[in-house]
């Protein structure tokens, strides 16, 4: 494999690291990723983290264990596993089926390395696709909310509802961003923020419980969010909260879109009602554990929800932002998104 680097994600002599995501913003700590038992973990833990990242990092550990000699039998359970490790974003499951299928090949290890190198080399010209596509539906000053964490540590690229943010900054459109700081795990508060302020794109954090009274207030003119999988009729898996958002985006008239490659697209799922959602630890609810400290403030027994990701139903959204193109609902009821997001198939 040649050497690669992202802002959450480096390849150096066929070895993988990563940047440890539960750490942030406090340390920038990178995490030496050789085997699977290691990146599963990380995968549970968050510490790699959002849809194309956790498909990319997952391919090229694959690719790792196959350049260090693994035979076919080891790289096949490996995929196997690594395919498991979380069950809404289809883009991991998408990613493992395709090097599954490489294994069936002659060269198979010649196959599965290309693979994993063109998943993460193609992930980038996705980001920037939607990033274009998306920052030319932003106007000039608009106050534009998100939600949870879709930049540079969630993808090989720029991000993609993030990217989108990034590119309209970047153009000199002098947008605001409202930052959902994203209960329970704080992706907005602590990855969102830290990239945007390295960045310097201008935004403000609010608590999640904030997001209708600033949209009430009339200070609100766009919602753009990422996906872990859109449903063939356009309904959405994405962060816990997104649903609430989008409802509340309705409510005040407020245009909402959904942001995300082709790779995030589930043609086998019908709609929203198919796309299993991970259910997590109650102590993600009843506290915190994270860099910043230790502090349960629930009784330690408290019984607890906590379902990671909710379902938006393609009713309440106005633009899917794919890196094909801005397709609206009547696009998505002719069919576009079961065909990987091109119009005309
Ligand atoms: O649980 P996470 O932090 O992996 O959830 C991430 C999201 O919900 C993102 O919006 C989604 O994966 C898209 S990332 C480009």
């Amino acid at each position: 494999m040649q050497d690669r680097s992202g802002l959450a994600l480096q390849v150096a002599n066929g070895h993988l690291r990563l940047l440890d995501q539960s750490q942030l913003p406090h340390a920038e700590t990178w995490l030496a990723v050789a085997d699977v038992d290691t990146l599963i973990e990380a995968i549970h833990a968050l510490r790699v983290r959002g849809a194309p990242m956790i498909a990319i990092a997952s391919a090229l550990l694959v690719a790792s264990r196959v350049e260090q000699g693994d035979d076919r039998r080891a790289i096949f359970q490996a995929i196997a596993r690594l395919r498991a490790a979380r069950p809404t974003a289809v883009n991991l499951m998408h990613a493992m089926d395709g090097l599954a299928a490489d294994l069936d090949t002659a060269d198979w290890q010649r196959s599965v390395v290309q693979a994993a190198e063109t998943l993460t080399d193609t992930d980038r010209a996705l980001c920037d696709a939607i990033g274009d596509y998306g920052a030319a539906l932003v106007g000039y000053g608009e106050r534009l909310l998100t939600h949870c964490n879709t930049g540079a540590l969630a993808t090989a690229g720029i991000g993609t509802a993030a990217g989108v943010i990034r590119r309209a900054h970047e153009q000199g459109k002098a947008i605001e961003v409202w930052v959902d700081e994203t209960r329970p795990l704080l992706q907005g508060g602590r990855l969102t923020a830290w990239e945007f302020g390295k960045l310097g794109v201008p935004y403000t954090l609010i608590a999640d419980n904030m997001a209708a009274a600033m949209m009430a207030a009339g200070r609100v003119d766009r919602v753009i969010v990422g996906a872990d999988r859109i449903a063939a009729n356009g309904d959405f898996a994405n962060k816990i909260g997104t649903y609430g958002l989008a409802v509340l985006a309705k409510y005040h008239n407020i245009p909402f879109a959904v942001a995300a490659p082709h790779t995030t697209l589930d043609p086998a799922c019908a709609s929203g009602d198919d796309i299993p959602i991970e259910q997590r630890s109650a102590a993600e609810v009843r506290g915190v554990n994270n860099a910043a400290g230790e502090l349960c403030w629930a009784p330690a027994d408290a019984r607890v929800a906590n379902p990671a990701f909710d379902v938006t139903p393609a009713s309440l959204i106005t633009h899917w932002i794919l890196d094909t193109g801005v397709f609206g609902i009547d696009d998505v009821a002719a069919g576009v998104l079961k065909s990987g997001g091109r119009a005309f198939p």
